[in-house]
């Protein structure tokens, strides 16, 4: 069934399926960008991707001003909202517009349905308007969360391997430091970690955690996080022995069957490598390269890029150049494109259910879809387009287990695949005050 629709300029174009449709280059294309939406210039005319987008309150919505005939656009401030790929996208995506409706009205215990694009355009139905943070900003980006990372790839295990040798005193340092954090955020509950230092010696950044990974939790992960920020640049670098460490610990979780059993990956971080080191490559990871090497060079010289280059190419990673801090993001998400490939390629699409989070009042689930692109491009390209979710709030899952069935002193409660409670009568959830849920069982 063919999708038709008219562009600005009255063209009409139809499209095979939601996600086959493409718009000329040279066509203007407006559409309604939630941060642009209802804001007028000097003139009293509407902004350009703004235009007038009525909104009102709704009960279903915890009162939120929203427009349940159309979904809107959010863009993270450092992505340009006219990018011809965003304009791509956008325009492609439109056609989920009618789906999120029809949804909505078959379904009215529905909440938010989204679409979250790998080009960083965040679909939200139905549609609000979205307001930057005090310093005008708008950082939430559809990638980095939790939920479009554990649908776009499989469970991982990911050793960050860090360069902390004299060369990297300084500016680098920090660039590197911001390097791993930006990682750890792409990690969650079903992946598992462990970072290593090295200079002159092989230093686990948790002492503790010698020779084993560690689930990526959000504990774990903070954890890290402060070690890391400790971490200072002195001595020689000596990439091989921290790079043979890692290959030992991955396979001895792999073949004990441990570990997330699905991505093995080193992320080494240095300002370069005097040697390719084949001769370790080939003795712990050749020829059937289970584990995947991506490299990240920081700073900008490029004297010994060659070497770091190589050694990505040959594990079949991705090798990535970070001048500045500005650069780490961008730069951090490519690896998850290479991760997410496989999966579109044995059409691995299935339903992931997430962790629980907070919204606004009461805790949610989040079901969520990988979007593979067309399959005509599968085999050859395997490129995915973006993820597609829906909330599911916990109280209409709890609404299975209805009191009457359970008995006078029954009670239902919800445990993850990994342990950890999402619901019990005596769960209580705090909202500190960062973006943290925590929760606590009394
Ligand atoms: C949503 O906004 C459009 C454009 O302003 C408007 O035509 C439509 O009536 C609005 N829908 C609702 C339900 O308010």
């Amino acid at each position: 069934e063919h999708i038709c629709q008219r562009a600005t300029d009255n063209k009409l174009s139809c499209c095979l399926s939601p996600f086959l449709c493409l718009i000329a280059p040279h066509q203007q294309f407006d559409y309604y960008n939630s941060l642009l939406i209802n804001e007028k210039d000097e003139n009293d005319n509407y902004v350009e991707l703004g235009d007038e987008f009525i909104l009102e309150p709704n009960e279903h919505f915890n009162n939120l001003l929203v427009n349940t005939t159309y979904s809107d656009v959010q863009l993270p401030t450092n992505v340009y909202n006219k990018d011809p790929d965003i304009l791509n996208g956008v325009y492609m995506s439109e056609a989920l517009n009618p789906i999120f409706v029809d949804n909505f009205q078959r379904d009215p215990t529905l909440t938010w349905q989204y679409f979250g694009s790998s080009t960083g355009f965040f679909r939200l139905y139905p549609g609000i308007k979205w307001m930057p943070d005090e310093n005008g900003v708008i950082s939430f980006d559809c990638r980095n969360r939790g939920w479009y990372i554990q649908a776009a790839t499989s469970p991982k295990d990911i050793i960050i391997v860090v360069d902390i040798s004299g060369s990297m005193k300084g500016l680098l340092m920090t660039i590197a430091k911001h390097t791993i954090i930006t990682i750890l955020d792409t990690l969650g509950e079903n992946d598992f970690v462990n970072i290593i230092a090295y200079n002159d010696y092989v230093h686990y950044v948790e002492p503790c955690f010698k020779g084993i990974l560690v689930q990526a939790d959000r504990d774990n992960r903070e954890h890290f996080k402060q070690l890391v920020d400790e971490l200072q640049a002195k001595g020689v670098g000596t990439v091989n022995k921290a790079v043979l460490e890692s290959f030992k610990i991955l396979r001895e979780f792999r073949e004990a069957g441990q570990g997330g059993l699905c991505n093995q990956a080193i992320m080494l971080i240095t300002d370069g490598a005097v040697e390719d080191y084949e001769s370790v490559f080939e003795k712990y990871n050749w020829p059937d390269r289970k584990v995947r090497v991506f490299t990240y060079l920081i700073g900008r010289e490029v004297t010994f890029a060659q070497n770091v280059k190589w050694i990505a190419c040959n594990n079949k990673g991705y090798y990535t150049q970070i001048s500045t801090l500005a650069d780490v993001q961008e730069n951090v998400m490519e690896y998850l494109h290479v991760l997410s490939r496989p999966m579109v390629i044995n059409h691995d699409h299935d339903i992931i259910w997430t962790e629980a989070y907070m919204d606004s009042s009461s805790p949610v689930l989040l079901l969520v879809i990988p979007a593979p692109s067309c399959r005509r491009f599968w085999r050859s390209h395997g490129i995915l387009l973006g993820v597609v979710g829906s909330d599911v709030p916990l109280r209409e899952l709890l609404k299975l287990a209805p009191r009457y069935k359970l008995g006078v002193h029954g009670y239902a409660f919800l445990n993850t695949n990994n342990g950890y409670i999402l619901s019990h009568p005596d769960l209580r959830p705090l909202v500190g005050d960062s973006d943290a849920l925590t929760t606590v069982v009394i």
